[in-house]
């Protein structure tokens, strides 16, 4: 029986579990998927492991993004950009390797809710400089010509960020944030805040364009303060929990051989397991 395990720590709150029990019921398959929990001291010995404590993959949440791409032998593209990983395997030899699929999943799910983003694009903001932002940003860069404004509340943060992706991102101080969404037609937070039990997102929309989308990575609550006002005001709006759906999807294509669907029962079934405002 093929097991595959997300490893964190704390990793109680990960919905991973819930996605891939869903697709191995739904496609019939005999495997598993188990939490995890990693101290960071051991999460090195443990990936080491990983073939001794029964398992032939894993995701990788925080804190163990980074380490998890310095343990691979091998690692694609889109980790190494982002300089984290959140998928990993090992082949018939036993040697492990790695993938980030937070870009993908992020602009799948996208090009899946907005197919309309990219067209006409003249300009991009994304708020954050976290890890989140960096895999927005590697997306982002591929998929659009448009240019990327970065806002970020500690502005070395995002210099060191637009450094890595120049020249294509151009920084933006926090305090000008909302004055520069008049040529935006796409504005997406990476930050954490609007999450349940975080303050909401300071912004104002009114220079946004009104046919500009509206995206968000937090999916808990599911329409965060954020998305509730874009909505309001007519904008078209993409939550978080599809970048979460789609983002698993390559790992249990390379665990257990399927190419499995982000489906509305998916979803209805990981929406379920958030908080009841988020429903
Ligand atoms: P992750 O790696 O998951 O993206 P992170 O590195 O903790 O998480 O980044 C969180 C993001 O939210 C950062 O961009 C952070 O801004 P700073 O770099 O200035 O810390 C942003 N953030 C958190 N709380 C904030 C607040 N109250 N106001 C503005 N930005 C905030």
């Amino acid at each position: 029986m093929a097991k595959a395990c997300v490893i964190g720590w704390p990793v109680e709150h990960s919905r991973s579990p819930l996605i891939h029990r869903y697709w191995l019921a739904q496609y019939g398959i005999d495997g598993a998927y188990d939490k995890e929990a990693v101290r960071p001291e051991d999460f090195a010995a443990f990936v080491g492991a990983l073939a001794e404590h029964g398992y032939i993959g894993a995701n990788v949440t925080l804190p163990h993004k980074e380490a998890a791409l310095h343990l691979a032998r091998t690692a694609d593209e889109a980790a190494i950009a982002i300089g984290a990983a959140n998928t990993l395997w090992l082949d018939a030899d036993g040697h492990l390797h790695a993938s980030n699929t937070d870009a993908y999943g992020f602009m799948t799910n996208l090009d899946a809710e907005a197919p309309q983003w990219n067209e006409g694009l003249g300009a991009a903001m994304v708020l954050g400089a976290g890890g989140a932002a960096r895999a927005v940003l590697y997306g982002l860069i591929k998929a659009t010509e448009a240019k990327i404004f970065l806002a970020n509340r500690t502005r070395a943060r995002a210099e060191a960020l637009a450094h890595l992706f120049r020249p294509r991102v151009e920084v933006v101080d926090w305090e000008a944030r909302n004055a520069a969404l008049g040529t935006c037609g796409l504005l997406i937070n990476t930050t954490s805040l609007g999450m349940t039990g975080q303050a909401p997102l300071d912004i104002d929309l009114t220079a946004l364009p009104q046919d500009a989308v509206v995206a968000d990575i937090v999916y808990n609550p599911l329409l965060t303060p954020l998305l509730v006002a874009a909505a309001k005001r007519g904008n078209p709006t993409v939550d978080g929990l599809g970048m979460l759906l789609h983002q698993a999807v390559p790992g249990f294509e390379r665990w257990f051989g399927v190419r499995p669907e982000v489906t509305p029962a998916l979803r209805a079934h990981v929406v379920a397991s958030l908080s009841p405002e988020a429903a």
